[in-house]
């Protein structure tokens, strides 16, 4: 069995004393590829890094994340694409809204994301979306600006059934399910329930966001296997299926072997 984590933030100081060991332990369980998607140009050397530390087990992915959207965000897209020139990255994220935290910038954040979706559709790349509190913002820019050649994924998702039709009807994009599902209080589970597993990738977005029973602690990709495990009860199927599915749909959308 393969799983896939889509989403880890591995290169934060949260694994600073042990990340040989979070790998270990996730290849030991199975999680075997770790999806590493930026935060601004202060973390892009340790995401590069990550890549080749670990070949063929991290793949780095770069853009600015929405909550690092500030006045200098034109400094930063300018980073992202140089360093598109000089290193091999996987796709393009974190980006997306972020009106959970700051509305300050929202107009800036609007414009980050619009750079980044052309970006990535220039690229060939995937995008990583992050959506609090903005699929309405969120959904009018790709409503834009969507089109044959634009894949990605809305990681962390928390929707509605409503709102997970709407992002499938864009063709090129998976939806990311992470600890939250097995939260007993999100009715996620429900939502999911209705969604197609095919149209599904498994993240942890460690280290936050630890799935249940680890809920509040340090999450870490080999926690990945209990996200699965949920998915594989709520569809009535064996976890073999889940991670055979989710991590095709990985492989294919990311483009790696
Ligand atoms: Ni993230």
């Amino acid at each position: 069995m393969i799983l896939i984590d889509t989403h880890t933030h591995l290169f934060l100081e949260q694994f600073d004393d042990d990340r040989n060991k979070v790998v270990e332990d996730s290849i030991k369980n199975g999680v075997k590829k770790l999806f590493i998607p930026n935060i601004d140009s202060s973390t892009t050397e340790k995401v590069v890094k990550m890549g080749k530390d670990y070949p063929g087990i991290c793949y780095p992915i770069i853009g600015l994340h929405p909550t690092s959207v500030k006045g200098n965000y034109r400094e930063e897209l300018e980073h992202v694409e140089q360093w598109l020139s000089k290193e091999k990255f996987y796709g393009i994220g974190e980006t997306g809204i972020d009106l959970y935290w700051d509305k300050t910038f929202k107009k800036e954040q609007e414009e980050a994301f619009r750079y980044q979706i052309n970006l990535a559709k220039r690229l060939g790349l995937p995008l990583i979306i992050h959506s609090r509190e903005s699929f309405d913002e969120i959904f009018s820019v790709v409503d834009e600006l969507n089109d044959e050649k634009l894949k990605g994924v809305f990681h962390s998702f928390t929707g509605t059934i409503e709102q997970a039709k709407k992002i499938l009807s864009y063709k090129g994009f998976k939806i990311g399910i992470g600890g939250i599902v097995t939260f007993k209080n999100s009715g996620l589970a429900n939502v999911v329930a209705k969604i197609d597993v095919g149209h599904l990738v498994l993240e942890t977005d460690s280290p936050y966001l630890a799935p249940t029973p680890m809920r509040g602690r340090r999450n870490e990709s080999s926690y990945l296997k209990l996200i699965a495990q949920k998915l594989a009860d709520v569809y009535c199927v064996d976890i073999e299926t889940v991670a055979n599915i989710t991590s095709q749909n990985a492989k294919k959308l990311f483009a790696i072997a």
